[in-house]
C-alpha cells in the first residue's frame, strides 16, 4: 500500500506536474536526477576548453566577441545546472571533487579536439544544434529547478547555434581552402554529435524510469531522428555534406535510414579512452587549483563578515 506521500509523488507524476524541491520524492527519482543534471553541469564546464582553444586566434575582433560570449554562457549554463542539483541536497564540493578525480561523467562530445577556425563553426551548428534537440523538451521535466534552468539556457544555446551555421555559411562562401576545412570539420564532428543523445533505446537503461517520471521526454534514438532532420535542409543551405553514405529519407516512415553508428568508439570515450579525455581533466584540474586562492580568499572574508557581525 503505497505511502500518503508516496500517492502524492504519483498524483503530481500522473498530473504532468512539477516536483519542487521540498516535494517528498523516491531516493530514486532525487537520484537519477543528480546523475542528470550534475552531469550536464559538468558537460557544459568541460564544454569550455575546446572553444576557448579559438578565443585567443579568432580571424577577427568581431568573431573574436562572439566566442567569448558563448564560452562564458557555457560556464553560467554549468553554474545553473549545479545549483539546481544543489536543491537536490548535493553539495557543489562534492560534485567539483567527483569531477575533478575523473569519478563524474560529462558529455563525450567534449573529448574531441578542435584544429580548426571551422571547429568553432561545427561546434556551434552540430554540438550546440543537437544541445538544442536535448534540451528544449527538458524545459518541461518534472523537477522544477531543472526545467526552469533549461528555459534560459535553450533562448542562449539557440544563438550559439546561429553563430555557428553562419561561421561555416562564410566559410563555404570562401576560398577552396575554406570550403575543404569547413568540410573536414563537419565530418569529424558529425558522428560524434549523434552520439550525444546516448546509445540506442534497446540499450539504454535510465530511458524507462526517466521517461515514467516526465525526466526525459522523448527517446533518444527520437531526439537523434529530429536532430538529423534539422540537419539535413541546412547542409543543403551550407552546401556541406553530411559524411554518412547511407542517410535517405524513408517517404512511407518519415525516418531517416543511416549508417551504423560506431558505439564501440562511444563507450572508449565513456571510458575515458577517448582524443582529448585526459586534457580536458587535466586543464580541469589545473584550473581548480589556480582558483583555490579565491575560493579561501571568499571563504575568510566571510568568515571575518561573520565574525564582524557577532561583536
Ligand atoms: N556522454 C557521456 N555519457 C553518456 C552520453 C554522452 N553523450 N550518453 C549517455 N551517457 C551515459 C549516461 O549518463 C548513462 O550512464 P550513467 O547511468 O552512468 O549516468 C549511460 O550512458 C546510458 O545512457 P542512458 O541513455 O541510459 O542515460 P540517460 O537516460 O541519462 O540519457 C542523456 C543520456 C540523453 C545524455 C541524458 O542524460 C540527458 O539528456 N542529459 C542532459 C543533457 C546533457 O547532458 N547534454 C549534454 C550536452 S552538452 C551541452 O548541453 C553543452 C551545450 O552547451 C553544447
Amino acid at each position: 500500500e503505497p505511502s500518503p506521500d508516496e500517492r502524492q509523488f504519483d498524483d503530481l507524476i500522473a498530473a504532468d506536474s512539477r516536483i519542487e524541491p521540498r516535494d517528498w520524492m523516491p531516493d530514486a527519482y532525487r537520484k537519477t536526477l543528480v546523475r542528470q543534471i550534475s552531469q550536464h553541469a559538468h558537460s557544459e564546464i568541460i564544454g569550455m576548453q575546446p572553444e576557448a582553444n579559438w578565443i585567443t586566434r579568432a580571424p577577427s575582433l568581431k568573431r573574436k566577441a562572439i566566442l567569448m560570449a558563448k564560452v562564458q554562457d557555457e560556464a553560467g549554463h554549468g553554474l545553473y545546472l549545479y545549483s539546481a542539483a544543489q536543491t537536490l541536497g548535493t553539495p557543489r564540493d562534492e560534485m567539483t571533487e567527483a569531477l575533478i578525480a575523473g569519478k563524474a561523467r560529462y558529455s563525450s562530445i567534449f573529448n574531441y579536439p578542435t584544429p580548426t577556425w571551422a571547429d568553432m563553426g561545427a561546434i556551434g551548428w552540430l554540438v550546440d544544434g543537437a544541445a538544442i534537440c536535448n534540451q528544449v523538451p527538458l524545459c518541461r521535466a518534472s523537477y522544477g529547478p531543472y526545467g526552469r534552468a533549461m528555459v534560459r539556457i535553450c533562448k542562449e544555446e539557440s544563438f550559439h547555434q546561429r553563430q555557428g551555421f553562419e561561421i561555416l555559411l562564410e566559410l563555404m562562401r570562401g576560398t577552396d581552402a575554406q570550403r575543404a576545412m569547413a568540410q573536414d570539420a563537419v565530418d569529424r564532428w558529425y558522428w560524434p554529435a549523434l552520439q550525444m543523445f546516448g546509445p540506442p533505446d534497446d540499450a539504454s537503461p535510465n530511458s524507462a524510469q526517466s521517461m515514467a517520471w516526465n525526466i526525459k521526454r522523448f527517446s533518444n534514438d527520437e531526439l537523434r531522428q529530429r536532430f538529423v532532420s534539422m540537419l539535413v535542409p541546412q547542409a543543403e543551405v551550407l552546401g556541406v555534406t553530411l559524411p554518412d553514405p547511407k542517410l535517405r529519407l524513408d517517404e512511407e516512415t518519415g525516418q531517416y535510414e543511416m549508417s551504423e553508428i560506431d558505439w564501440t568508439e562511444f563507450n572508449e570515450v565513456l571510458a575515458g579512452r577517448g582524443p582529448m579525455n585526459a586534457q580536458r581533466l587535466q586543464r580541469r584540474r589545473d584550473a581548480h587549483e589556480d582558483g583555490a586562492w579565491v575560493r579561501e580568499a571568499a571563504a575568510e572574508y566571510a568568515r571575518k563578515q561573520a565574525a564582524a557581525r557577532e561583536v
